[in-house]
């Protein structure tokens, strides 16, 4: 399966950044706070995700990385942070599954490297996903759970995701089409592979007027 390659900046508990590539965030930074991830991070104290972006190849997060360490260090510190969004872990699998089954989203080839968690206190209230196809990239499954709706944490959700999408053009696929909208999301002709998607889930779902969208990011 294609993935989806990351490159971060981190922040050692000295203060200093580190920067890296991976295909798993929460994997990666778990090794940094085992000990076993780069030795520039070892002995330096707890290690942080400052911030975060997805990239189509691992050639891209490689320029990527070599572009940021040349930052300076203020610059470096202006990227984006993300409050209340962290990178999904192995342990948040069950979570995800259980409920893209109560609400009846796409449930092929989901991986943890892909999903984000949005945070609300101490309870996951949702998720959303970078799905990785052959030529293209979807948004997929973005959910919140309906206790914590109507406060933005889905609207928080897209954008954090817009902001870092390995691609120009982010796909979705929906029946939330007046939703997706509001964020700049047009419908248009999808891709082969999408639309061979949304041939195959309209038997998997109940969900019916699947649509396929796009948003064309600027840079
Ligand atoms: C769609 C979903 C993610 C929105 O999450 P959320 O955290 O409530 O979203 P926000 O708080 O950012 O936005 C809520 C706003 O969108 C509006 N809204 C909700 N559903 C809408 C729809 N189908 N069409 C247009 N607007 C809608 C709400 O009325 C609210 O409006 P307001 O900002 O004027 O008060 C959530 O309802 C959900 O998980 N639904 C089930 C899963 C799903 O269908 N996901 C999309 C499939 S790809």
């Amino acid at each position: 399966m294609r993935k989806v390659w990351y490159v971060y900046v981190a922040e050692c508990g000295d203060g200093t950044l580190y920067t890296g590539v991976t295909t798993d965030l929460a994997r990666r930074m778990g090794e940094h706070a085992s000990g076993r991830g780069a030795k520039y991070t070892r002995g330096r104290g707890g290690v942080r995700l400052r911030a975060w972006e997805a990239c189509a190849t691992k050639g891209r997060a490689l320029s990527r990385e070599a572009a940021i360490k040349r930052m300076a260090r203020a610059v470096k510190r202006a990227l984006p942070a993300i409050d209340g969004i962290r990178p999904a872990a192995p342990g948040d699998l069950a979570f995800i599954q259980r409920t893209i089954a109560r609400l009846d989203l796409d449930a092929e080839r989901v991986s943890h490297e892909q999903f984000v968690i949005a945070t609300v206190g101490r309870s996951r209230a949702g998720f959303a996903r970078i799905k990785p196809y052959r030529a293209c990239f979807e948004l997929g499954s973005v959910a919140v759970l309906p206790r914590f709706r109507d406060r933005g944490v889905g609207a928080s959700l897209v954008r954090c995701l817009l902001e870092r999408f390995p691609s120009r053009a982010v796909w979705i696929t929906t029946d939330l089409r007046g939703w997706f909208e509001r964020f700049g999301f047009r419908e248009s002709r999808a891709p082969a592979e999408l639309r061979a998607k949304l041939r195959g889930i309209t038997h998997k779902v109940r969900r019916r007027g699947i649509r396929a969208l796009v948003y064309r990011r600027q840079s």
